[in-house]
């Protein structure tokens, strides 16, 4: 099972089986995806996970090849070329990983 590392919050976290999205592993362990005080945003009530709000912003410190594509919605919210920042929601883990959340 891939292992999902929050570098800044010092967690390690499994990742869901079934090609479950980083968002959906990071939440299933209560880990707060979003920026502000709560775990969601009015954008996230919208948005439910489709790539629209970017509150999910992730960076990826290592393991960017255990990842799936950029998605098309990725370099809608990022430009052509995203760097290290990926959206939660939008990915999911083959192998381990390592991010920094809410960057
Ligand atoms: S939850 Fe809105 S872009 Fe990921």
């Amino acid at each position: 099972m891939p292992t999902i590392v929050c570098e800044n919050i010092h967690r390690k976290i499994p990742s869901l089986n079934g090609g479950a999205t980083l968002h959906d592993s990071l939440q299933a362990e209560g880990v707060r995806v979003f920026k502000g005080a709560k775990n969601y945003c009015p954008f996230t009530l919208l948005c439910h996970g489709r790539g629209w709000c970017g509150n999910c912003t992730i960076e990826i410190v290592s393991g960017s090849e255990n990842l799936n594509p950029v998605t098309g919605l990725e370099r809608k919210q990022f430009g052509p070329d995203p760097g290290s920042h990926r959206l939660a929601c939008q990915c999911a883990a083959r192998g381990d990983v390592t991010i920094r959340i809410r960057p």
